[in-house]
């Protein structure tokens, strides 16, 4: 093991990274290339915000790591050097929904966002709600406000809220505006809305496309000039990582966490240059890492369900049958003295865990016996295990899953 002093020294005076933070997902660089279009029809949008007027309100989707959260935040923050360089009133309030997870929170937001104190308990929404408009009624000005992540907020909060906003300037009086701009990565959602709600948030809509392998090189290339030192990383690098994401629905983020997390193993092991190799390393760390953070958070019958796949596959070497998941997880039940859920509930958690990508879940025809599900682990065993028997119900069966997904031989 390295001393400390000697961990110490190498970060310091690290001999990869010039300024490592420009790769974090919340950086936002003043440019951001591949994104013109969209760049330039939403400043067009929110500009009449400059004299005076309320922009109509913008609806952004696209996939993840497409560029609308940094796209967006990069026009508001122009927006507003340009407002007050100009004396001109513009409230912005950006709210991640994701984070800021209930409405609330996410009215008390845009209520501070205009002054109004907000205790973290103890009013209702619809009495934050009342303050907000309160004080907006007394002030002249536009406001837009950033509902990032919505997708988040209706489901699990129904679109309430929504149907409050998009109607608050009819409570306002007409010396203050108010301008929503909602952004999702799911473009299902937005056929579920309200339809009042998806037509008044609707009044602009900006899609953002996946960026494609070339798209995402130039991308880093230019991120990556100002994360590194000269000519540490190798050629392959960035054509790797950008490769690697496009194959993943052309996923900025995925590409600069890549990029990132090889520059760190890099690091870490002292060496002096980042290759191809850290490149591979650091997709296995990243799939580790998002398969913890899945696993962690599902329900404990859709644990239990994962468990029994991993035993019954031992530990991911061959397939099993929907038959054979349940009969083990009617088994594990019993053992803990649970009540067990239906043979039918048990076939939908076998599908949630397929979209999660933590499995892999087929249909086959067996003939004259019907059809049946072909299930393999898709993630590695190690961690769902690691994180299944972390959950302090399951624990008391974990010796059995570690048992049957067989530490030594699996390799
Ligand atoms: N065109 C681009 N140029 C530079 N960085 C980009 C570009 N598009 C996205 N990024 C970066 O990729 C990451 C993901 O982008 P983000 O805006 O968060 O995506 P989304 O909100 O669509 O999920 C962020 O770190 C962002 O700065
Ligand atoms: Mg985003």
């Amino acid at each position: 093991m390295a001393s400390l002093d000697e961990i110490f020294d190498t970060v310091a005076d690290s001999r990869i990274f010039k300024e490592r933070e420009k790769l974090l997902p919340d950086y936002i660089p003043d440019k951001l290339i591949h994104r013109d279009k969209e760049i330039t029809r939403l400043a067009h949008t929110l500009a009449v915000a400059l004299r005076g007027e309320r922009p109509n309100n913008v609806f952004i989707y696209g996939l993840t790591g497409t560029g609308k959260t940094a796209a967006t935040k990069l026009v508001l923050r122009k927006l507003a050097e340009k407002a007050f360089s100009r004396g001109v009133k513009l409230y912005v309030a950006y709210v991640n929904v994701r984070q800021r997870d209930t409405p609330y929170r996410v009215m008390s937001d845009i209520a501070e966002a205009v002054g109004v104190r907000v205790p973290f308990t103890g009013l209702s929404t619809g009495e934050v709600y009342r303050r907000f408009v309160l004080r907006a009624r007394k002030m002249r000005g536009v406001m837009i406000i950033v509902l990032d992540e919505i997708d988040f907020l209706v489901k699990k909060h129904g679109d309430d809220i929504l149907y409050k906003l998009v109607r608050v300037n009819e409570d306002l009086g007409g010396n203050f505006k108010v301008s929503l701009i909602g952004i999702t990565n799911s473009v299902s959602f937005v056929e579920n809305l309200d339809p009042r709600v998806k037509s008044s948030l609707g009044e602009e809509e900006i899609v953002f496309s996946p960026y494609n392998a070339a798209q995402l090189r130039d991308i880093l290339e230019e991120r990556a000039r100002e994360a590194f030192k000269p000519g540490v990383l190798d050629p392959d690098v960035i054509p790797l990582c950008s490769a690697l994401a496009a194959r993943e629905h052309g996923d900025a983020r995925r590409a600069l966490d890549l990029l990132r997390v090889a520059g760190e193993i890099a690091e870490r092991r002292g060496e002096s240059r980042v290759t191809r190799s850290h490149v591979m390393l650091a997709r296995l760390e990243i799939e580790r890492d998002r398969v913890v953070d899945v696993v962690k958070t599902l329900p404990l019958h859709s644990k239990l369900v994962l468990a029994a796949i991993v035993e019954a596959t031992g530990g991911g070497r061959r397939t099993a049958t929907t038959g054979e998941v349940y009969d083990l997880y009617k088994q594990y039940v019993s053992e803990l003295g649970l009540e067990e859920v239906t043979f039918r509930r048990v076939s939908g958690i076998i599908g949630e865990l397929d979209m999660l990508g933590i499995i892999r879940a087929r249909t086959v025809s067996r003939g004259r016996y019907g059809k049946t599900r072909q299930i393999e682990l898709a993630a590695d065993p190690d961690p769902v295990v690691l994180v299944i028997s972390e959950d302090p119900i399951i624990s008391r069966i974990a010796e059995k899953l570690g048992a049957s997904h067989g530490g030594s031989d699996s390799v």
